[in-house]
């Protein structure tokens, strides 16, 4: 382990050292992480509140660290103030106000770049518009922006002034639009009239328009962003131009000093049944390590062009776009598009055009731009680059390799990063410069983080390579603080099983024998598609609230690119079933259905297998045996004991529907 080469030719066992020439610029070496690691062991509160000292510009410094009165609900620095936006945004507008905060790419080749002064010229324009639309401290806006740089600007407009934003991705439906609004009771909208993907545009106004048409709603404003000039429509009373208000809004915004615990935005995530969850998660703790871990895992510093290329409609966008980079001062890189569009050298021709220093993607796009060769990469001038990264779902040691060969040209040192929508910041990740890295895995825990395996009575495994669930023993600053609305589901989904301090990620994993974790998946019935969850209870749900679809089972399998895919097994009525019948029309239907999961959750749910059934498979107690779906799903040998199934054939016409024309 000490060539910094491939010390073995088996993949498991290849192992990185830390390059050393990054180690010997990085800001922090290996004395300074054991040092901060022992504290996190021996005194987690300590240094916790050492941090937050030493990171955060605190309004009303806090005099307390953890307050645990209402566990598994933990308040953070519970009587400190400060403002998110400001603390973030503020000490840069004072010492380097034209240093560029955004460097924004549209899809057809625009470019704007927008300084620290401002970036924050323009959220105090549009925070004082919120204000002045009567939108107070507390109340939640829903944020639906293509990536441009106003999806920052109103994120942090809401946060200058107290206000709770919960953004939800611009490639969501109407539907689901509606859902996140009603569940967050937003009295406000901020969207634009159309965004750039793939060539086409994306009509996030008429979406709005649609949601709004859906039911009964508290929602009294949209306020629409002029972004791609498209035309929209209309609703007088309800809508205005963002344009028009800051125009016409007082100068000046002063920044609402909240308490730490203040809810600083809620993010809809996928669980295991129907409901997405709103994750409520709290200011200081929250940026505190956004900000702490773009200096541990990106050794992120003033003059660093960071481009993370997730939208901000995810918790990667706001940890690592809107809020982590912004407080370190860094240049941030936005690109709003496809990565391959109009050709597949598109990311590689950003990195070299803005001179992009460290660059975080998911391996879903990697895998993607690793099948266009090692060609494209090569035409582009890559030396800016220093460091890369990854996140999302464990990426395969192939596509880790080929990062590191054809992208990161042998010289840059890769993070993978594991966290979670709940978590706020990264969790585990190696520490570059210091930490060997093994391709497909996460190495170890950052300092402070108390993860660890256990078995089904929360009994440590120390065992090596013995999977268990993953859990966080100890609370953290930036964990999230409830789901929205719904508390009883906040402490049963993560805190029920092994006491009130033992965080449960849902993940399940193993450690090496030199203390390395694998993330081995997830344990519930969620689908990780292109890194990003999605709840098969979702999928069936949208499903079955088709016409024609009596029941729906959604399994997941592997995918080459999109790590996984839907597959879903329907059972039609019977009345669409024997209308469905002929082979020419059961293509049109699994068509229709499809389309209707897209219209129903958005492209990002739509199956890529859908099968016509006529019944599934249960047991006894009328349980929808997954396994068994899984497996036919997988193509894999049937294993699992179906002697408790009624219909002896269903197997058979599971994994040849009957109504698939029979082979002669
Ligand atoms: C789930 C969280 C965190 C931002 C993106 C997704 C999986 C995440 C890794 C990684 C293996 C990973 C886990 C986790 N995951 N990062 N580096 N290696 N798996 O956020 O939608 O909240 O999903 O993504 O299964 O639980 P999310």
């Amino acid at each position: 382990m000490s060539t910094g080469k491939i010390e073995s030719v088996l993949s498991e066992e290849r192992s990185f050292d830390p390059d050393e020439s990054f180690a010997a610029r990085a800001q922090i070496n290996g004395e300074r992480l054991a040092a901060l690691s022992r504290k996190g062991e021996s005194d987690p509160e300590g240094l916790w509140a050492d941090l937050a000292r030493e990171m955060l510009a605190w309004h009303k410094p806090f005099t307390a660290t953890l307050d645990r009165s209402r566990a598994p609900h933990f308040a953070w620095f519970p009587d400190g103030e400060l403002n998110a936006s400001e603390a973030c945004l503020g000490p840069w507008i004072q010492k380097a106000p034209e240093r560029p905060a955004i460097l924004y790419e549209g899809e057809n080749g625009d470019s704007r770049s927008l300084s620290y002064r401002e970036l924050g010229e323009a959220v105090e324009r549009l925070g004082a518009a919120l204000r002045a639309q009567g939108v107070a401290s507390g109340d939640r806006v829903v944020i639906y922006m293509p990536m441009c740089p106003e999806a920052i600007i109103a994120m942090h407009a809401c946060a200058r002034i107290g206000a709770v934003h919960s953004v939800v991705f611009g490639g969501f439906s109407a539907r689901s639009l509606y859902d996140r609004v009603v569940d967050a009771s937003a009295e406000v909208v901020i969207t634009a009239d159309a965004g750039r993907r793939s060539g086409k545009f994306v009509r996030l106004k008429a979406a709005v328009d649609q949601a709004l048409e859906l039911g009964e709603h508290p929602v009294r404003r949209v306020i629409v962003f002029r972004h791609s000039g498209e035309e929209i429509a209309w609703r007088e009373g309800r809508d205005c131009w963002a344009h028009e208000l800051t125009e016409a809004a007082a100068p000046g915004c002063p920044a609402e000093q909240v308490n730490a615990e203040h809810p600083l935005f809620l993010l809809y995530t996928s669980g295991s049944t129907g409901k997405p969850k709103g994750i409520q998660h709290a200011t200081a703790g929250y940026l505190l390590h956004a900000k702490l871990t773009c200096r541990w895992v990106f050794d992120l510093r003033e003059n660093d062009v960071f481009w993370c290329t997730a939208d901000v409609g995810w918790i990667t966008g706001h940890s690592y776009v809107a809020y982590g980079p912004l407080a370190s001062g860094a240049t941030v890189v936005i690109y709003e598009g496809a990565p391959a569009w109009p050709h597949g050298g598109r990311f590689w021709e950003i990195c070299q055009r803005y001179g992009v220093t460290v660059f975080y993607t998911a391996p879903t796009a990697i895998r993607a731009l690793m099948k266009l060769g090692d060609e494209l990469p090569g035409k582009y001038d890559l030396s800016s680059l220093r460091l890369l990264g990854t996140v999302g779902e464990p990426i395969n040691p192939e596509a880790w390799i080929w990062y590191h060969r054809v992208i990161g040209r042998e010289r840059c040192p890769i993070v993978d990063t594991w966290w979670q929508t709940e978590t706020g910041g990264i969790m585990i990740s190696p520490v570059p410069g210091v930490t060997s890295t093994k391709p497909g895995s996460c190495t170890r825990p950052l300092p402070g983080v108390q993860a660890a395996i256990v078995d089904e009575n929360g009994a440590e495994i120390t065992e090596p390579d013995r999977g268990g669930y993953l859990v966080i023993r100890h609370p953290w600053p930036s964990m999230l603080r409830d789901i929205w609305g719904d508390s009883q589901r906040y402490r049963e989904t993560y805190f029920g099983r092994f006491g009130n301090d033992c965080y449960i990620t849902g993940d399940s994993a193993r450690r090496d024998a030199d203390g390395y974790f694998w993330i081995m998946g997830r344990l519930d019935d969620v689908v990780n598609v292109s890194g990003h969850r999605l709840g098969t209870m979702e999928v069936e749900s949208a499903l079955v609230a088709h016409p024609s679809v009596a029941e729906a089972a959604v399994v997941s399998r592997p995918h080459e690119i999109k790590g996984e895919s839907i597959f879903a097994f329907v059972v039609l009525k019977s009345a669409s079933a024997k209308e469905a019948a002929p082979s020419s029309k059961t293509d049109a239907m699994q068509q229709a259905l499809r389309a209707w999961v897209d219209q129903q959750l958005g492209p990002i749910a739509r199956p890529d297998d859908l099968r016509i059934v006529e019944a599934l498979p249960k047991t006894r107690s009328g349980k929808i045996m997954r396994r068994l779906l899984r497996s036919i799903a997988r193509g894999e040998a049937i294993n699992q004991d179906i002697s408790t199934l009624e219909n002896a054939d269903l197997v058979r016409q599971l994994t040849q529907p009957a109504t698939d024309p029979q082979p002669p």
